[in-house]
């Protein structure tokens, strides 16, 4: 069972964002939704009446990389110029719609990137705080030369002769250039303009409601069976176990697997805020003996990550099988209890995730982070309190159930942990080396304020030594390579450029304080041709 779609009252459907390609549809779903409307995204290939059946409030053509003028070029079921729902075409959107309603999208030879400076021509609901002229960002090839009947065009800039049209009887908009976009000035208020005057959307998508709608949706899914969640220490799994605990209390029990390839202070953190804090029933299993045991001998990336995570299932099967049979023995017909142990185990699967995946609903347990696909005898239903949510929203739900900034605001750490960042074999001793260079890492660069700024900040054990000279005496020591990239969704990403006296910092706390360690240098390269991490 999927939680339920909050937009269950009639006439207040979501608005629906359709995809043609490249995540154009992404950014504006979340802009609709910090606008507080709660927004969707949907394939192209979805027919009108598809669209029909989620009522929603208004339909929103995105962007896209191809251009009309290709063939084949993505396109939608003209059925939804029809349906009376309210339409906003973007860049490729509004060159789809004026395409399709009879308009002219010619080839100019003449396109337009980047901040293009507009002119407001004539009168548009969409353009009531806009000034007559001002910057947006364009990026097009293809130009829309002629309005469909029943259009009027309201704005122009230097190479898009139609750079904003409308039909008033229909409520059907489209705009050249992208409102969402921070480089467009005043795009925020086009949008909001479009989803309250236009769809009349109540701006009623807020981080309550969404809890509110997530822990009432969690406790229809559950009932009284046991739930569990299987702590990383990330934001993801973490938050999703707060929700999941304001929903159910007692009947979810947490389990945290100390891998001995965590960040320092990591496992102490997990048992003060959600033992403590939270009085979340949380079960801390302290295995770093059995996971350095397993990879003694190891080097190869691969396997290391095969074994930690085969591990990783086993240890979580052996307490997942005590603890749901110990909590919550379920009846079979016969009236015996049942051996096999049931429940319900917490994901945290993110929205993005939902639309790669190309399922609405489907439940399909990711190897993610440590849970690495369950053994399938451990017959678990999936929760999954934020399949709805964006990160940025995961992270405000985060705040709002009072979780610590630490965890809400935590640079993404591999599912492997350390042993991905330890060039080589894997020991307590390397982690050991790893761990203390790491924490002057986040603790540096945090104080430098640039915690938030990097997508990702860390150390790294390379498997060399290298000589050095400390005091009166040489040193065959590792070095530490320090990595800091900046990156929106680490597909790609781009190496810091940390300032120098961050740097002098970090190598001489590093050398100074971590024993092993006599040489610090810097990885200044970027993916592609690198990967973030070095394994
Ligand atoms: P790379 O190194 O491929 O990493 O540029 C991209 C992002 O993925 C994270 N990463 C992992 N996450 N299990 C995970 O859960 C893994 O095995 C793994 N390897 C890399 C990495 O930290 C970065 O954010």
């Amino acid at each position: 069972m999927s939680p339920a779609d909050p937009t269950d009252d009639p006439g207040e459907g979501p608005v629906l964002v359709v995809d043609f390609g490249a995540q154009y549809a992404q950014l504006i779903a979340r802009r609709v939704r910090e606008a507080h409307v709660y927004s969707e995204i949907v394939p192209h290939t979805a027919t009108a009446a598809e669209l029909a059946t989620r009522r929603p409030a208004g339909i929103i053509l995105s962007g896209g990389p191809k251009s009309v003028n290709e063939s084949p070029a993505p396109s939608i079921d003209p059925g939804v110029y029809e349906l009376g729902v309210p339409v906003l075409g973007i860049c490729y959107g509004a060159q789809l719609l004026a395409r399709q309603l009879g308009g002219v999208v010619d080839r100019t030879g003449r396109g337009e990137y980047g901040r293009t400076p507009l002119t407001v021509t004539g009168s548009s609901p969409l353009f009531a705080d806009w000034p007559e002229t001002c910057e947006v960002w364009m990026s097009h090839g293809d130009a829309i030369t002629g309005v469909p009947d029943g259009f009027v065009a309201t704005a122009t800039s230097p190479d898009a002769p139609v750079a904003a049209l409308h039909d008033p009887d229909r409520a059907i908009f489209g705009v050249q250039f992208h409102p969402e976009v921070v480089h467009t000035e005043h795009g925020r208020e086009l949008l909001e303009r479009f989803l309250y005057d236009i769809c009349h959307c109540p701006p009623s998508w807020t981080h309550t409601s969404i809890i509110e709608h997530q822990v009432a949706a969690v406790r229809a899914q559950v009932g009284a069976s046991p739930v569990l969640c299987a702590l990383s220490g990330g934001v993801d799994s973490a938050v999703a176990a707060a929700l999941v605990h304001k929903a159910i209390g007692d009947q979810l029990t947490c389990v945290y697997v100390d891998t001995g390839l965590m960040r320092a202070n990591e496992s102490e953190q997990v048992e003060e805020t959600f033992r403590r804090q939270f009085h979340i029933d949380l079960v801390h299993v302290k295995a770093a003996d059995r996971f350095f045991e397993a990879l003694a001998g190891v080097t190869d990336p691969e396997q290391k990550r095969k074994i930690i995570g085969e591990l990783f299932i086993r240890i979580f099967e052996e307490v997942a099988r005590d603890l749901v049979v110990e909590k919550g023995r379920i009846d079979d017909d016969d009236g015996a209890p049942d051996d096999e142990p049931a429940g319900y185990l917490v994901q945290g699967t993110l929205y993005p995730d939902v639309i790669e995946s190309g399922s609405g609903t489907a439940a399909t347990i990711k190897s993610h982070h440590n849970v690495g696909g369950l053994p399938e005898d451990l017959a678990f239903d999936l929760v999954e309190p934020l399949r709805l949510l964006f990160k940025d929203e995961v992270r405000a739900v985060g705040e709002e159930l009072g979780l610590p900034h630490e965890i809400v605001w935590r640079q993404p750490f591999p599912g492997p942990g350390l042993a991905v960042r330890i060039v080589g074999e894997v020991t307590a001793e390397r982690a050991g080396i790893l761990r203390a260079a790491d924490a002057i890492v986040v603790e540096e660069v945090r104080k430098a304020g640039l915690y938030r700024e990097l997508w990702q900040s860390f150390a790294v054990l390379p498997a060399v030594r290298t000589v050095g000279v400390m005091g009166d005496g040489r040193t065959y020591a590792y070095p530490v390579v320090i990595r800091a990239v900046t990156s929106d969704d680490a597909m790609t990403a781009d190496w810091a450029r940390l300032p120098y006296d961050l740097l002098e910092r970090l190598s001489s706390r590093i050398i100074n304080e971590v024993e092993g360690v006599n040489r610090v240098a810097l990885d200044i390269t970027s993916k592609p041709p690198g990967t973030i991490e070095w394994e």
